[in-house]
Formats: structure tokens, C-alpha cells, sequence
């Protein structure tokens, strides 16, 4: 099935790349869930006043029983949920700080989010894609699951995770016509990355000297990618993670 006939849940969808991805698959034509923890609801007008069929939905994909409750209220009002996006993460809210510093509450935080946020939406949405006859999970994991990045040992560990989810649920769920692929991202000027000085100053410097098309990436250059493989052309891929970085990592 292509993207114009999907019901699309988009996890931290309110702004930044999320945001993005929503507002490209609206666009396309498909029925969009921001699910949230902040600001879904507004996000969610943004896209009606564009035209595009949106529900917004606060939800903390930490909590089971949230996750729960946002798949059944995607699937009640339309009927299907057929696209699920990962998007949600804790990153632009992190301060780099060493490894040494760093608390346990901290990595829990982390890896709650991160990960945990992952399985339980996955978990929630599985029964909905086996009632629609399948459906595609695309995680966003990040660049520096493969190459790491000082201060941040706990968001490298989680991203690192989602790679290694989305190979064993693809392993998993292939049965049901589940398709699950990842895509990792590079510094992304998003929203979140923008309102943290301290990142940007930190990251941007590094992560532009090492990338082969030296200039910002912004949401926009990531989202081709995810919609690859939400769409009908990646129809016989899974458990594959796609980095896109404008040429940084290899
Ligand atoms: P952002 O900070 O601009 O947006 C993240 C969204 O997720 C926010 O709307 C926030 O409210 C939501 N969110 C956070 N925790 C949540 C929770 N527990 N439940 C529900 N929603 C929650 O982030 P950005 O930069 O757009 O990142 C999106 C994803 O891409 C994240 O998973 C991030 O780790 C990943 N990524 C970002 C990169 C970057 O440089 N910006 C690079 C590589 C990966």
C-alpha cells in the first residue's frame, strides 16, 4: 500500500524532524497521529490549517499505558493504523557532560525515552498492523550509534539500541507483513537542536568538518529517507538502518 492510503502515527511529532515527516506524509495524503508529549495538539492544527488530515494526541511514549490508549484512539477514529514513526527522543534537551558524571537517573531518563518509548509503541501498534494485514515501523536512531560522541554516553547507548531492535523485531515481525528499517540521522538543525546553544556550539563545529556536503543539514534533508520506507518502493526491505548525514560517517 502506498503512503497516500496510510494512517501514519509520527511519535515527538509536534516540531523538529518529526514535525517534518508528519506534515511530508500529510502532503502525500496520508492520515496523520502527532503524538506527542508536548504540543501535539497544536502541531496538529498546523497541518489541518494546510489541509492535511491530523489528530494530535498527548501522549509520553514512556508510559504503557499512554501508548495504549494513543494506538486505540488513532485506530478507533480511522479505522487502521498502517505507518508507525519512532521519532521521539530525548537528545536536543541533553547536555554533553562526562562519562564520569554521569548519573544513573540520567541514563534511565535516557535510555526510558529512547528505548523503552520504542517497544512500547511497537507493542501497541502490533495488534492494529496484524488487523490491517501488515504495516512498516521506521525507527530513527542516529549517526552516532556508529561512531559515538563524547558526553553523551547514555543517548549513543540508547540509539545503538534502536539499531539493534529494528533488526530483531524485523526478524520478528516479517511473519505479519511488519516491516521495520531505521534511519540514523546526522546533526540535524532541528527545532530542539536550535534552542540548545550548547549543543550546537559542541556538535555542529565537528560534525560539519567531517561531512563530505559541508553545509547544515536541516529536518528536511532526513525525510525522503523515512518516507522511502514508509512507502510502497521498500516494499521487500527490512532490518536495515540507512544513515543520512551528508557524508560523515564513512
Ligand atoms: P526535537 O527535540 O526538536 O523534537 C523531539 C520531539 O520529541 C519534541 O516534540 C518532544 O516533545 C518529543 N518528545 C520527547 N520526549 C518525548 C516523550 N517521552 N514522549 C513523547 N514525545 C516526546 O528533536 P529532533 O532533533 O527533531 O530529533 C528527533 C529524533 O531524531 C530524536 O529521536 C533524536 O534523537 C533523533 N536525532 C536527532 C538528531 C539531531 O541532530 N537533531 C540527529 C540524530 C538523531
Amino acid at each position: 500500500m502506498g503512503l497516500e492510503q496510510s494512517v501514519a502515527i509520527v511519535t515527538g511529532a509536534a516540531q523538529g524532524i518529526g514535525y517534518a515527516v508528519a506534515q511530508r506524509f500529510g502532503a502525500r495524503g496520508a492520515k496523520v497521529v502527532v503524538a506527542d508529549r508536548n504540543g501535539a495538539e497544536a502541531a496538529a492544527a498546523k497541518l489541518q490549517a494546510q489541509g492535511i488530515d491530523a489528530l494530535g494526541v498527548a501522549v509520553d511514549v514512556s508510559s504503557p499505558e499512554q501508548v495504549e490508549a494513543m494506538a486505540a484512539q488513532a485506530e478507533a477514529l480511522y479505522g487502521r493504523i498502517d505507518v508507525l514513526v519512532n521519532n521521539a527522543g530525548i537528545y536536543s534537551s541533553l547536555t554533553p557532560k562526562p562519562f564520569e558524571q554521569l548519573t544513573v537517573q540520567e541514563w534511565q531518563q535516557v535510555l526510558n525515552v529512547n528505548v523503552v518509548g520504542v517497544f512500547l509503541t511497537c507493542k501497541a501498534v502490533l495488534p492494529a498492523f496484524q488487523r490491517a494485514g501488515g504495516g512498516r515501523i521506521v525507527n530513527i536512531s542516529s549517526g552516532v550509534a556508529f561512531k559515538g560522541n563524547p558526553g553523551m554516553a547514555h543517548y549513543v547507548a540508547s540509539k545503538g539500541a534502536v539499531i539493534s531492535l529494528t533488526r530483531a523485531l524485523a526478524t520478528e515481525l516479517g511473519v505479519h507483513k511488519v516491516l521495520v528499517n531505521s534511519v540514523a540521522p546526522g546533526f540535524t538543525l532541528s527545532d530542539g537542536a536550535l534552542a540548545n546553544p550548547v549543543l550546537v556550539e559542541g556538535v555542529k563545529g565537528p560534525s560539519l568538518r567531517g561531512r563530505v556536503l559541508a553545509r547544515d543539514m536541516l529536518p528536511d534533508d532526513v525525510i525522503g529517507a523515512i518516507e522511502f520506507f514508509a512507502d510502497a518502493p521498500s516494499a521487500f526491505i527490512t532490518g536495515q538502518t540507512l544513515v543520512v548525514d551528508g557524508g560523515a560517517y564513512f
